[in-house]
């Protein structure tokens, strides 16, 4: 039965017609959903909650809108009619004539729901009322109405006027008119929209905070510095930001309550809210808005940061001596192999490339030379410079020529006792003070080391794919490794134009542990029929800007691959929230292992 302020409008053949948007809260939000609104010729009343309020989100406005001028995306006649269409108050009366009215106030159930059942009590019937909430329950804040059937959730990204997803959240009472002409509107102001049912966190941020707080957890636990947590994600997944700077923008305040929210409906303990969290909202650290949180920054709402005591010293400042590396032996012929040695011959190394027979290490070589060639014809090399680079590479299929190298990367086949039996032949034939590399991405180093008698030589260094173009290389040490084989491999990075980032040897490193659950949550949430694949797809894109969504992802890994790792975590780390999806496992046993095989979570052809 539709409730009576339904009833009043009686029966709507056509879609309503918005014209006069109300926007509630004037925040980080807020200030960005009128300007969305305005920009696009619609009359907006926004209202704060007193004068300082006001001249807070006037402020937002005019600072974002300033921004779009220098940046050339809006002119300056446009700049002062977006601004004139907005009328600033602090009556919530004001909004009696809206047509919609977004609330984007704290995210505290008690005050959404105060605002809301006044705006029921002000609005027309016919208007729509909406929340931005990012956590709270759309059900719950439309039952403090008497007409629950015209609230719906209308989940904007920060920055609004930038991130183009818009989360339409409909509950099990919304009004399917409510739901088509608010897509509408959203789809005519440039948006995105997905319509989902209302679950704490919604698409984007069920999965997205669940990777946060993992690497909160992982800095709590002193695994890795907030540094190379971040550089780890930019540089190895290609992230916009890293998840510290990213929270430090969302405010940690405001990502410590959608934690307790989603945890509270969960009760997944992977969404429990890191403790650190807490100590630091107590002593005022919330990010940028307060000018402190992981980073330091200039001033409060300032993105540039400033140094700090925890901020690294460059190479030479640590006092560290570093070994002299001019040659190198790469052991293995395949992708990652192939890769690694057109790095380190690009960067001018004499490289040796070792392989099971002669042909395979001069197919390697052969690898090589048309990847240079790739380049020289893309016009990023010139012909000279891939011939003095190939002129560096020398093919053999004897380990012992391997006696006078300095470094050694093995890239071989990911199993333990292969890779354990090259490095107790590597420990044989190497001269004393080389160091000897593995470049798994799965297996413990540890194991490595202790196939040999110099575990101290010992490091992984983990290369992404394909090795020529990714950045980053995850410089891992054991128990045993010296200080002075971390600095020797990170400064060689830093020689091979790469970002090192430094960690301990624990399942996934930085990346696969805190990529590979984000993936399986994905995985879940399509297995539990809560959105699809391609609008999970859509909200990890459009609205956190990843490069690929989940899925997209998966199926280029490869699904085996992706599983395997997924165990690996699970094994070691015994965290239940880390077992593999039984979708994954399905799909696996199906043959299903992505582009590679022409089906995985899509078909290809
Ligand atoms: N920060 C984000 O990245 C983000 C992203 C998407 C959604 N959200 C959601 O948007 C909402 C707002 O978050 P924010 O980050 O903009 O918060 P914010 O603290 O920056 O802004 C809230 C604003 O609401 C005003 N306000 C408080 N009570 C009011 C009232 N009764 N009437 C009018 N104004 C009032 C405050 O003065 C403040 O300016 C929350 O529900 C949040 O979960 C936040």
């Amino acid at each position: 039965m539709l409730p009576p302020a339904i009833d009043e409008v009686g029966d709507l053949d056509v879609a309503r017609e918005f014209s006069t948007i109300g926007v509630v809260g004037l925040g980080t939000m807020g200030a960005g959903i009128a300007e969305v609104f305005a920009r696009s010729g619609f009359s907006v009343v926004a209202v704060e909650v007193d004068a300082d309020g006001q001249e807070r989100g006037k402020a937002h406005l005019r600072h974002s809108t300033v921004r779009a001028v220098a940046r050339g995306k809006l002119s300056a006649e446009e700049q002062a009619e977006l601004l004139g269409r907005i009328v600033f108050t602090t009556a919530l009366t004001d909004l009696a004539d809206a047509d919609l009215v977004i609330e984007a106030i704290p995210e505290r159930l008690d005050l959404k729901a105060g605002v809301l059942k006044r705006l029921d009590e002000i609005c027309r019937p016919d208007a729509v009322l909406a929340s931005n909430t990012s956590s709270l329950s759309v059900t719950e804040l439309s039952v403090q109405t008497a007409s629950p059937a015209r609230v719906i959730g209308l989940h904007f990204f920060n920055p609004a006027p930038v991130q183009t997803l818009v989360e339409v959240v409909r509950t099990v009472v919304t009004e399917p008119e409510v739901i088509e002409d608010v897509t509408a509107l959203a789809e005519k102001v440039g948006k995105a929209p997905v319509v989902i049912g209302d679950r704490a966190g919604f698409i984007a941020n069920a999965l997205l905070f669940g990777y946060l707080n993992h690497a909160v957890s992982m800095l709590e636990a002193h695994y890795a510095s907030r540094e190379d947590i971040d550089a780890a994600m930019r540089y190895g997944c290609g992230y916009p930001m890293g998840p510290l700077a990213l929270i430090d923008l969302i405010g940690l305040d405001t990502a410590y309550e959608i934690l307790d929210t989603m945890y509270h409906q969960s009760r997944n303990r992977l969404h429990a809210p890191a403790p650190l969290f807490k100590q630091m909202i107590t002593a005022g650290l919330l990010g940028r808005k307060s000018g402190h949180g992981f980073y330091v920054y200039a001033a409060a709402d300032s993105s540039e940061v400033v140094a700090d005591a925890a901020t690294p010293q460059q190479g030479a400042e640590t006092g560290t001596t570093v070994r002299p590396i001019a040659s190198v032996g790469v052991v293995g012929t395949g992708t990652m192999a192939t890769g690694i040695v057109e790095v380190f011959a690009k960067a001018g190394y004499d490289v040796l490339v070792r392989g099971r027979s002669a042909e395979k290490a001069t197919a390697a070589v052969a690898a090589v030379a048309n990847s240079l060639d790739r380049a020289v014809t893309k016009g990023r090399m010139t012909a000279a410079d891939r011939d003095t680079s190939l002129a560096r590479v020398t093919p053999t299929a004897a380990l012992e020529d391997f006696a006078s190298v300095d470094l050694v990367v093995e890239a071989v086949a990911e199993d333990l006792e292969v890779k354990r039996s090259v490095f107790a032949t590597l420990d044989a034939v190497c001269k004393q003070g080389a160091i000897l590399a593995t470049t798994t991405s799965s297996l413990p180093v540890v194991e490595c080391a202790a196939a040999t008698a110099r575990p101290g030589d010992v490091v992984g260094l983990h290369f992404f794919n394909p090795a020529p173009v990714m950045k980053l290389v995850e410089v891992v040490h054991t128990v045993a490794t010296d200080a002075e084989v971390i600095a020797t491999a990170q400064q060689l990075c830093v020689d091979l134009r790469k970002v090192p980032v430094s960690c301990g040897d624990r399942a996934g490193f930085i990346v696969n542990a805190l990529l590979f659950p984000y993936l399986n949550d994905a995985i879940k949430m399509l297995e539990g029929h809560y959105a699809s694949a391609d609008d999970i797809d859509t909200a990890m894109r459009l609205g956190c800007g990843l490069p690929m969504g989940p899925f997209q992802l998966l199926d280029v890994v490869g699904l085996d691959v992706s599983l395997a790792i997924e165990e690996t975590l699970y094994l070691e780390l015994r965290e239940a929230g880390f077992a593999p999806a039984p979708l994954l496992e399905h799909l696996v046993t199906a043959g299903r292992l992505g582009r590679k095989t022409g089906k995985g979570f899509r078909d290809y052809n």
